[in-house]
């Protein structure tokens, strides 16, 4: 592999602090902090079929299975498919990984997700393409600050996205991901709950509007989504007045406001899928785009603008710890047995809980069985 000329980037985000009082129900105080990611240099056309067929090899000889995430690169998302394993959202990345009967784990996509698929499967082993891949959301909401909000807030129920730390899911009652959060929190406020709701404001808000949920917010933000701008939006509407527009909920409320569809990565592809329309402008992560063209060939999908008149993009639509994730890493580690996800066995244990309680939610809930039974009763509504 080419390291020396890999790109390190300079990356910005929010670290909210823990306010007692929250500003209209948010975290307002926030520091901004630096973070890095190193993307690897593109390999050339014949490196790049010899890395694949290693991959392949490698895969069989070690009884691994791979999970890719929508944003990682198309050709990680190919070869996942291609060989028995998946590309999915975060959720079905984390069901699928613990249900598969591989030894091996080999997951593209960013830290969280590998340390959801190794407190799920502790006896197998579970590595990344970079250990460093990690996410503003994760970055953003550091245990023991999140621990005294906690500390401040005992009667509310503790829902926590899936992009956090093994200790933050250790500190929660309830995991969830975009694609069940307003199920999750709609039952737990007809089961009389109050939430508090870490670490994304824009999910949080969004699932607050969808379920009237009483609910107190860590003020976190994904680099990626908080750059969508309403205002572009709507002007790029105007010059396609027949588009869908398609919105993950981690972008800001008056961007989730113009869309005609609101979901997860899983949710986006869905809704492009069985909407009846020619042309989509798609607010989330381009990576999406890979999967959304080779499955729709007659549909033509645009990205939603990031930057305002004056300003230029930061993430750019692209996650920078999701291009962390390239072919040659993935053989490297296939081959060497490096990059291993460790999480302290008694932390995975406690972090165990709120995720098998969405997964029993989401699998009760697909199931047409009454999901809404599994939420404890708090008191009436
Ligand atoms: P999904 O669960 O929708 O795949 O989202 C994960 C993520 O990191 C989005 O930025
Ligand atoms: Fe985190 Fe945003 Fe990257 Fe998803 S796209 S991993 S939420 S920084």
């Amino acid at each position: 592999m080419n390291t020396v000329s890999n790109t390190v980037m300079d990356v910005e985000y929010e670290q909210p602090q823990p306010d007692a009082v929250p500003v209209g129900g948010v975290c307002a105080t926030k520091a901004t902090k630096h973070a890095w990611a190193r993307v690897p240099v593109e390999p050339g056309p014949i490196e790049r079929t010899a890395l694949k067929d290693k991959i392949r090899r490698l895969l069989k000889e070690r009884k691994a299975v791979m999970v890719s995430h929508y944003y990682v690169h198309p050709d990680l998302q190919d070869l996942a498919e291609e060989t028995g394993g998946i590309v999915s959202d975060s959720l079905e990345m984390a069901r699928f990984g613990r249900d598969h009967p591989a030894t091996t784990l080999l997951v593209s996509g960013v830290r969280f997700m590998g340390e959801t698929s190794k407190i799920l499967s502790p006896e197998k082993r579970v590595l990344m393409p970079d250990l460093d891949a990690t996410c503003s959301l994760d970055l953003g909401c550091p245990i023991d600050e999140f621990s005294a909000f906690c500390d401040a807030h005992p009667d509310r129920t503790v829902v926590v996205y899936a992009n956090t730390s093994a200790a933050v899911k250790a500190r929660s009652d309830w995991l969830v991901t975009s694609s069940c959060a307003v199920d999750i929190v709609r039952a737990l406020k007809d089961r009389g709950h109050k939430i508090l709701w870490a670490p994304d404001r824009h999910l949080g808000a969004y699932v607050q509007r969808e379920t009237g949920a009483d609910m107190v917010m860590w003020g976190g933000s994904c680099i990626v989504h908080d750059e969508f701008k309403a205002f572009e939006l709507a002007a790029l509407k105007k010059e396609h007045p027949k588009a869908k527009v398609l919105v993950h909920p981690e972008s800001p409320a008056d961007v989730v406001a113009l869309a005609d569809a609101v979901g997860s990565t899983s949710g986006i592809l869905k809704a492009a899928h069985e909407m009846d329309a020619k042309e989509f402008i798609v607010a989330t992560d381009k990576g999406m785009m890979h999967k959304l063209r080779t499955l729709n060939p007659g549909k033509v999908f645009l990205e939603a603008p990031t930057a305002g008149n004056s300003a230029t993009c930061k993430s750019c639509a692209h996650c920078p710890w999701m291009a962390m994730n390239g072919l040659a890493d993935v053989a490297r580690v296939l081959e060497t047995g490096a990059n291993e996800v460790h999480v302290d066995p008694a932390l995975g244990l406690r972090a165990r809980l709120p995720i098998d309680r969405m997964l029993a939610f989401t699998s009760a809930l697909k199931g047409g069985r009454d999901a809404g039974s599994l939420v404890p009763l708090i008191g009436a509504a």
